[in-house]
Order: structure tokens, then sequence, then C-alpha cells
């Protein structure tokens, strides 16, 4: 079995930064690879204020920030990514554009390098179909804010073996995380509980429950939650929870799962959140 030495990372959004930033630290050698070159730039800024702020707390030193910063390598050409080892897409929770990134992936990359998806909610096997190695494809579900957040789901396809979910566990553990398995429907495990309460918070609160500030003061400090909903909702990114919320309505056909319309209507107003400046709460 190869080593893993060499991490792929596509998207350089929120996730993706994160997912890079954390595979560096651990020692890995990344290619951090985006298709918009602001945004490659943007997701590099915020790799390297939060490697900023570990050395101004000590947890660092200068020269520990510098090499991991200089162990990621970031590009906007696919092709920068065909010696990796590992490949992990954390670009936008769009099935076709996913599908298409599989493909190209697929013929690029080494027999031996295995394919994961960051997706929320979408299936596994309709990505892993796109490739002709659906044995080395999976879920490997980060949480938000990646550095931060010790979860991480693998998740196994019908056809994903044995062999890479034993690598991946792996591979999550050096990455200093803590592993779980997850089956292959929307939401995996975590996202399966939680979406339907972010929802659910909107329409309560589009019901005139009370102020989004007290519900989100209630769950905070009636809940020792470390945010509130809306906060929260911010924080994910509106854009992105109404893309997760339709993908596992449609899987489901649950109300609990349907966007609510308030949701549907900031983000085509352009509202996604702290990404953004303005979500719910305004971050100017
Ligand atoms: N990158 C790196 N480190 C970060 C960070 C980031 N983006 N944000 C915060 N941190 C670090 C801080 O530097 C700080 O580190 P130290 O303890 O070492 O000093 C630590 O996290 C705590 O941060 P703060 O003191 O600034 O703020 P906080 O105590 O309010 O915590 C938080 C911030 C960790 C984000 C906390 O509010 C939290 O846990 N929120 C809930 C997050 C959550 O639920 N995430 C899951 C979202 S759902 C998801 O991800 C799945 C999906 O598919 C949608
Ligand atoms: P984001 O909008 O912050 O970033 C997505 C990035 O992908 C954008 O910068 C976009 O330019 C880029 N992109 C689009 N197509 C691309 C392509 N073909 N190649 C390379 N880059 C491309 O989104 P995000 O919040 O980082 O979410 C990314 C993925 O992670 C989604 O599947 C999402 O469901 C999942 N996820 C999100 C969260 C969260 O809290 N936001 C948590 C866990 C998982």
């Amino acid at each position: 079995m190869t080593e893993i030495a060499r991490v792929g990372v596509c998207g350089a959004g929120l996730m993706g930064s994160g997912i890079a930033q954390t595979a560096a630290t651990a020692g890995f050698e990344v290619v951090l690879m985006e298709v918009d070159a602001a945004a490659l730039q943007r997701g590099t800024a915020s790799m390297a204020a939060a490697l900023d702020k570990a050395v101004a707390k000590q947890r660092m030193t200068q020269t520990e920030r510098d090499a991991v910063l200089g162990r990621i390598a970031a590009t906007t050409d696919v092709k920068d990514l065909k010696n990796c080892d590992i490949v992990i897409e954390a670009i936008v929770e769009n099935v076709a554009i996913k599908t298409a990134l599989f493909k190209q992936l697929d013929d690029l990359l080494a027999a031996h390098a295995v394919i994961c998806t960051n997706t929320s909610s979408l299936c596994v096997i309709e990505l892993a179909a796109a490739t002709k190695r659906p044995d080395r494809v999976a879920g490997l579900h980060f949480f938000n804010p990646v550095p931060v957040m010790k979860l991480v789901e693998v998740v196994r396809t019908i056809a994903t073996t044995p062999e890479t979910i034993d690598r991946l566990f792996a591979f999550a553990q050096k990455l200093g995380k803590e592993p779980i398995h997850a089956k292959d429907t929307p939401g995996f495990v975590v996202n399966r509980l939680l979406v339907p309460y972010l929802l659910y918070a909107i329409r309560v609160y589009e019901d005139g429950l009370a102020s989004k500030e007290d519900i989100d003061k209630g769950m905070k400090l009636g809940c020792g939650y470390p945010m509130g909903p809306f906060e929260l909702l911010d924080f994910v990114g509106l854009d992105t929870t109404y893309f997760i919320a339709q993908i596992m309505f449609d899987e489901f056909k649950d109300p609990m799962m349907a966007p609510p319309t308030l949701l549907k209507r900031m983000v085509l107003a352009g509202r996604y959140g702290r990404k953004n400046g303005k979500g719910f709460y305004d971050y100017a």
C-alpha cells in the first residue's frame, strides 16, 4: 500500500483552505487547486492569518509557520495535482460540477491514489461512478473550522473497499482528527441531525417565535452550544446551507429538510453569511 505523502485539495474556500492548512501543519506536502484566482488568494491569506494567530499565541514558532506555508503549493491548474496520493475535493456543493472534476481527477491521478469528497449531502457513489476507481473513492467529511473541529466522517459507499477505509482512518488520525464511520446517506451522521435543526430555527423565526438574537442566546445559554443557530448558519454559509437543504429534501422528501422561504430569499439577495460580509448578521 503506497504511503500518503502528497495531499491534493480542490477548492480554496472555507473548507478547502482549512483542510490544506491542517494537512500542511501535520507535515504533508499539499497542492491546493482552485478555479478562481481571487478565491485562491483569499484562501491563502486566510491560512496565513490563522497561522499568524497561532504564532502570536505562542502555539507555533515563526519558522514552523513559514515551513507550513512552504509545504502548500497553490495553483489554478488541475494538472498540478498529478502526483498526489490522495485528493480531497472541497468545491461548491453541486453534483454536476463535482462529477466533472472527479472525471478529470480520475484521468490524471496514479492508480493507487484515493479520491475523496468533502460533500455535506451529496451521494458519494454518484461521484465514484464517474471514475474507473470506485473502490478508491470515499467521503472524507471535515467540519468547519477544520483546524479546530476534531471530527472527520469517513463515508463508505457500496463500492469502497475496506482497505480504502483503513487508509482514510489512518490518514485522518495523522491529521490529528477523530474519524467515525458513516454510511453514504445524505448528510451522513452529523448533518442528518444538524441541518433540520438549523432549518427549523429559520422557520420558527419566520413565524415570529422570538428575535434571532434571543433564539441564538437561548440555544447558547440554555444548551451550552458554542454558537446559536443563526450564528452557525452565517458561519457555514447560507448558500451552502441552501444547496444542502435542497439535496437532502430531494432525497428524503422530509418537509423538515426543505429550504425555508427566507433562506432562499437571503441567498437570492446575495447574503451568504460571514464569507461575504452579510447574512442573518452584519459582518461589515
Ligand atoms: N482557523 C483556525 N483556528 C481557528 C479558527 C479558524 N477558522 N477559528 C477559531 N479558531 C481557533 C482560535 O484560534 C482559538 O484557538 P485557541 O483555543 O488555540 O486559542 C479557538 O479556535 C477558539 O476560537 P475563539 O476563541 O476565537 O472563538 P470561540 O471560542 O468562539 O470558538 C469556534 C470559535 C471554534 C468556531 C466555536 O464558536 C465553535 O465551535 N462553533 C461551532 C462550530 C460548528 O458547529 N461547526 C460545525 C459546522 S457544520 C459543518 O461543518 C458540517 C457541514 O457539512 C455544514
Ligand atoms: P466555499 O463557497 O467557501 O468554497 C468553494 C470553492 O470552490 C470556491 O472558492 C470556488 O471557486 C471553488 N470551486 C468551484 N468549482 C471548482 C473547481 N471545479 N475546481 C476547484 N475549485 C472550484 O464552500 P465551502 O463552504 O468551502 O464548501 C465546500 C464543500 O465543503 C461543499 O461540498 C460543502 O458542502 C462542504 N462542507 C462545507 C462546510 C461548511 O461549513 N461550509 C462544512 C463541511 C463540508
